[in-house]
């Protein structure tokens, strides 16, 4: 059906033999599935889709999701145009911390899709950070440390409280709401999740969102938030892609952290992102 190439010991798989721009079958649609529950990321190299196409795969995994606070393209609530200009110079840029998307939802994205439109001659890569193997290598005493809490997510650079100043946002060709005291509400997610389809659990911190721990305040939390991200982002666990134009990746949102390097101050990167619906973390 297709071929399916490990990229790193614990994250990530390249998909050859498959041209997404035709019809997906039920089959394929599942394998996709299963490789994704296994790999956590998948990359599909020389794909060129559309939007139509990257909604069709989109659905694949889930239901497609709009999401607050980011606007999305002008056509579609779905898609967000993930753009850095070339005149976007010394200045943040969009998913620029290790995090995972949108945690302080009540239910975050499941998982998302980039499609490398534009790509700089240089950098710009993507990493992720498989949660799995860094629960699964935690030390004794942050494990049990982390096991039965709870996290506190807040939407902190939407909100009110701790919205960013102007000279540190993101870059400007993603305009974002700022200010939203909705963004302040606390939302409470366990600190390890299981993932339905395989069983196994992962660490589900996220350090953008997550402003304490259940029961604790933030000063007491962050020597704990501290060492799990110091853990979380270790490049053991990681993988990182040298995108192309016309490249697909596929992330499962819940197991894995990642990070968008800002290395190509002069150059254009423009993606495309969609995100699917699952049901809540637990
Ligand atoms: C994101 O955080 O979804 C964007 C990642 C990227 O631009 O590489």
């Amino acid at each position: 059906m297709f071929q399916i190439s490990q990229m790193t010991g614990f994250v990530g798989a390249e998909i050859t033999g498959l041209y997404l721009k035709t019809e997906i079958s039920p089959d394929t649609a599942k394998a996709l599935r299963d490789a994704l529950g296994k790999h956590l990321l998948l990359v599909l190299r020389d794909q060129h889709l559309d939007l139509p196409d990257q909604k069709r795969l989109t659905q694949v995994f889930g239901a497609p999701m709009r999401l607050p606070y980011v606007a999305p393209i002008p056509d579609d609530p779905e898609v967000i145009a993930v753009l850095k200009t070339e005149r976007e110079t010394n200045t943040g840029v969009f998913g620029g911390e290790w995090h995972s998307d949108f945690s302080f939802l009540t239910s975050p994205p499941a998982g998302s899709i980039l499609t490398a439109v534009e790509i700089p001659p240089f950098g710009g890569d993507t990493m992720w950070s498989a949660q799995t193997a860094v629960f699964e290598s935690l030390s004794k005493d942050l494990r049990s440390f982390v096991e039965s809490r709870r996290a506190v997510h807040v939407g902190k650079p939407y909100g009110a409280k701790h919205a960013p100043s102007a000279d540190t946002r993101a870059n400007v060709s993603i305009q974002m709401t700022r200010g939203d005291p909705e963004a302040d509400r606390e939302t409470l997610h366990p600190a390890v999740i299981t993932d339905p389809r395989t069983g196994r659990r992962a660490l589900y911190l996220n350090p953008i969102y997550v402003t304490r721990f259940e029961d604790m305040t933030e000063e007491e939390s962050t020597p704990y938030l501290d060492a799990l991200y110091k853990h979380a982002v270790r490049p053991d666990f990681s993988c990182r892609l040298k995108w192309r134009s016309g490249d697909v990746a596929i992330w499962d949102n819940r197991m894995t952290l990642h990070y968008a390097t800002n290395d190509y101050d002069g150059f254009r990167r423009l993606l495309y992102r969609t995100t699917f619906a699952g049901s809540p973390p637990a």
